[in-house]
């Protein structure tokens, strides 16, 4: 790629130009200890910092913006990859316990960010990861794989004048709880045409589409269903009208087309689970029925959340390693590998287990 003037400056090339490959092509950019400059030693080029934005009454709190490990940059090619897309399948904003309940939010609402330059629409991640008074939004999804939660929206259009930085951090920023009287799940073996609600997310999965959505107010939810799931085929249905509680699930055959979930409260179905389902044999009517009830049969595993993509080991699988005597990363990855190709779901391995051993002294 081109590099700017300070990016060349740094590698010795003030007049810019394109990277220069290593002469060993087989290393890394500075895999030799080097820099591209006469003495081979690196420069620090000071700067003096533009003025900061500050929180102010409304916008009190502070927003980042930045990366998760599973994606890089509008998910133009990471966004193909279903393994990548089932450790983070939504857009979130990661929010400090204390201000989650100062603002009202709980774990998986559904939250307004907005900034003065506008909002979005994204997943409650109460996490004491997040520094109180600061919240972060991945910048990773785009119109296409959401409904509205590209962060560029938020941001101020500035970039820095030399490096061409944009100035995605450090945004007076303030966060709402959104309305939402109904929350869905859906598994689809096809990519739908249009989604009809305020808030949704798709995501790739191996054999299909994973969808969260949430909406303010109800639908004809069986006019919604088969929008969303097609019209040909059996279909069973289960409907609590006063709990506000419907599921449908779509069948061609013993090919799972499509399951949709709906319920006042975010779906409690467990997504790795309900994905699988879509490329089973759903001959049997006992395996049918458990589609539509959200839950895995006798013979089922529920793997939970995924934790390490590289090796699909979920939440449950670690919590079951650690009850049986894993305490360490090094142990779950001997027993499940997970945690021993890349190494980035190590410090959420540590987390699990940390959480269990606090559960076990409590
Ligand atoms: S995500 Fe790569 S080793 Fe777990």
């Amino acid at each position: 790629r081109r590099i700017s003037p300070l990016e060349g400056e740094m590698a010795g090339r003030p007049e810019g130009g394109a990277w220069r490959q290593p002469e060993d092509k087989s290393t890394r950019f500075f895999a030799n200890g080097n820099f591209y400059t006469p003495d081979r030693k690196a420069r620090f080029i000071a700067i003096r910092p533009a003025a900061q934005t500050r929180t102010n009454p409304d916008y009190p709190l502070v927003l980042n913006t930045g990366r998760v490990r599973d994606h890089w940059h509008t998910m133009t090619r990471t966004g193909k990859s279903p393994r990548l897309s089932q450790h983070m399948a939504e857009p979130f904003v990661e929010i400090h316990p204390a201000d989650a309940q100062h603002y009202g939010i709980g774990d998986a609402d559904i939250v307004r960010v907005s900034t003065a330059h506008g909002e979005v629409l994204v997943r409650a991640l109460v996490t004491v990861r997040q520094r109180q008074g600061s919240v972060f939004v991945p910048m990773h999804w785009t119109d296409q794989s959401s409904a509205r939660a590209r962060v560029d929206a938020l941001v101020a259009p500035t970039t820095d004048a030399i490096s061409g930085q944009p100035a995605s951090k450090n945004v007076a920023a303030r966060i709402q709880r959104f309305a939402a009287t109904a929350f869905g799940f859906a598994v689809l073996a096809e990519r739908p045409a249009s989604i009809d609600a305020d808030y949704w997310s798709l995501a790739s999965c191996p054999t299909g589409w994973r969808l969260e959505i949430a909406l303010r107010s109800g639908r004809d939810w069986t006019g919604f269903a088969a929008a969303l799931l097609g019209l040909e085929g059996e279909t069973l249905a289960y409907h609590d009208i006063a709990g506000g509680h419907h599921r449908f699930a779509r069948f061609a055959g013993s090919r799972l087309v499509g399951a949709l979930y709906l319920a006042p409260t975010p779906v409690a179905v467990s997504r790795g689970w309900a994905v699988e389902q879509l490329g089973a044999d759903h001959a049997d009517r006992q395996a049918r029925l458990a589609i539509v009830a959200g839950r895995p049969g006798g013979k089922s595993v529920d793997r939970g959340a995924i934790v390490c993509a590289c090796f699909g080991v979920g939440a449950n699988q670690i919590a079951e390693a650690v009850r049986g005597g894993c305490t360490s990363v090094a142990a779950i990855g001997s027993a499940l590998h997970a945690g021993t190709n890349c190494g980035s779901c190590r410090a959420e391995i540590k987390t699990i287990i940390d959480g269990r051993r606090l559960q076990a002294a409590e």
